[in-house]
């Protein structure tokens, strides 16, 4: 192989240097030079190569891709549809998130139809095998322990392969590159190879991606550029439920999300319902249910709240789930607004299932919780309660109600106070469940817990 001759460019000012330098001599930025393959200048004029014509759009016969599933419906569903060929797929998460088990799945199910190879360089074969046997995977793939990124490229443009994993992308390297695998350099030019490989093969590539402590894909952001979808494995390492969000899809739409559950047998779609109420709601006081909207799915959450009279001087506000600034924001309005005094009372309040939300429908919910828990008396099980509250004290409209009261009627929920201003478009709904509309926060506060 001839000598490939690389150099190292300033990401922030240009600056090329033959050997790193903690701090750029162009620009004084510190850590930002990085390594890249030095490509042979140019010639200056010259005529093109008749390989490289342009050709008419109307020459180009769109032949419809043909997407095959991953044999997770929830997984098919983010990729709007199924995995289309000769892709490029990167997910993202935490350390434990179920990352590999889920392709484990996935090339086990499409190993049925499909040649598959699974490349996993961070795990061993024996690793690999254990986790099969421990999922009940029985179909045979091709398993590849290694992690030079060339040599991957090479494979999957000769063995035409129809679904193809690397496990992950920071732990395979290209020997081009002198800097350590992991490193932005690295990352960048094995991405590159594979998303070559992949269109030219017509293979459908799962990239595994590790994330940073702030919670971006490791690595640069070109990577996100490069790759045709780019998922999130979100939920907390402890909680059986995940979320699988796309924030980047060339083939469908971004605003899908995945429930997942990760079980014994391995990851499967959740049954949200299940898994986040409980049954003691409507028994103990401090529980309400509201239909959060996760995209565009909705689901049914449990808000739980606490008051109990504080110790110290300073009362407490603590908040799980949902951003403690906007419950402190809530209290204030609670208590000038719906004519509740809390401010001897420390205030706790859970999102249920390790639930993140940022959704202004959940204000309403938050209030009941907490009044509930103030006043010791259990909202009813079968209320379910959503809405905007501005400073004012009035309860405005929240987006999709149509959709919340959908998924209220099909959990068998009887009664819904929600924002008077929604009440237009719910029309057809008004037989099936019981509707309360409210306009102000003290009304809708009286509606459940009287004067
Ligand atoms: N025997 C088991 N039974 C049930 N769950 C298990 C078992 N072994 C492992 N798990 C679950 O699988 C998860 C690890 O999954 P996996 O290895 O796919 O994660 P990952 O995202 O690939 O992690 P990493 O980033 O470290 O590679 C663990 O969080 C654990 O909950
Ligand atoms: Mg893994």
């Amino acid at each position: 192989m001839p000598k490939v001759k690389t150099r190292f460019v300033c990401a922030a000012c240009g600056y090329v240097s033959a050997k790193w330098l903690g701090k750029c001599p162009g620009c004084g930025e510190w850590n930002t030079l990085e390594e890249e393959v030095e490509a042979p200048a140019a010639p200056a004029a010259r005529s093109p190569s008749p390989l490289f014509r342009p050709q008419p759009l109307s020459a180009i016969r769109a032949e419809k891709f043909s997407r095959f599933s991953s044999g997770i419906a929830e997984l098919d569903n983010v990729l709007g549809g199924g995995v289309v060929p000769a892709s490029l797929v990167l997910i993202g998460g935490d350390p434990g998130m179920g990352k590999s088990t889920l392709l484990t799945q996935v090339a086990g199910f499409c190993a049925r139809e499909r040649k598959v190879l699974y490349v996993s360089a961070e795990e061993s074969a024996y690793q690999v095998k254990l986790r099969c046997d421990r999922l009940g995977i029985s179909e045979d793939f091709s398993l590849l322990c290694e992690n030079d990124a060339d040599e991957i490229a090479a494979l999957l443009r000769t063995e035409g392969y129809g679904l193809a994993v690397v496990d992950s992308v920071q732990a395979v390297y290209t020997p081009r590159l002198s800097s350590a695998s992991g490193s932005v350099g690295q990352i960048r030019e094995c991405a590159n190879v594979l998303t070559r490989a992949a269109k030219a093969s017509g293979t459908a590539v799962f990239l595994v991606g590790h994330v940073t402590k702030e919670g971006a894909i490791a690595g640069p952001k070109v990577l996100e550029h490069i790759m045709d979808t780019v998922l999130y494995f979100e939920g907390e390492a402890t909680q059986n439920f995940k979320i699988l969000r796309a924030v980047k899809n060339r083939f469908g739409s971004t605003n899908e999300v995945g429930l997942l559950e990760m079980t014994e047998q391995g990851i499967a779609g959740a049954d949200p319902a299940r898994l986040l109420l409980s049954e003691n709601r409507g028994k103990s006081a401090g529980a309400v249910a509201t239909p959060a909207m996760e995209g565009s799915r909705c689901m049914m959450v449990e808000l739980q709240a606490l008051t109990v009279p504080t110790v110290f001087g300073l009362p407490r506000r603590m908040s799980l789930g949902l951003d403690h600034n906007k419950l402190a924001l809530l209290l204030a309005v609670l208590e000038k607004r719906g004519g509740v005094k809390l401010s001897d009372s420390d205030v706790y309040l859970n999102v249920m299932g390790g639930i993140r939300v940022n959704e202004p429908s959940f204000d309403l919910a938050a209030l009941f919780a907490v009044v509930s828990a103030a006043k010791n008396i259990a909202v009813p099980k079968e209320t379910a309660v959503f809405g905007e509250v501005g400073l004012t004290g009035e309860i405005r409209a929240v987006s999709l109600p149509e959709k919340r009261i959908k998924e209220c009627v099909s959990l068998g929920f009887e009664r819904v106070v929600l924002p008077k201003s929604n009440l237009k478009s719910l029309a057809p709904y008004k037989n099936k469940i019981e509707l309360i509309p409210v306009s102000h926060l003290y009304a809708a506060l009286k509606t459940v817990f009287g004067e």
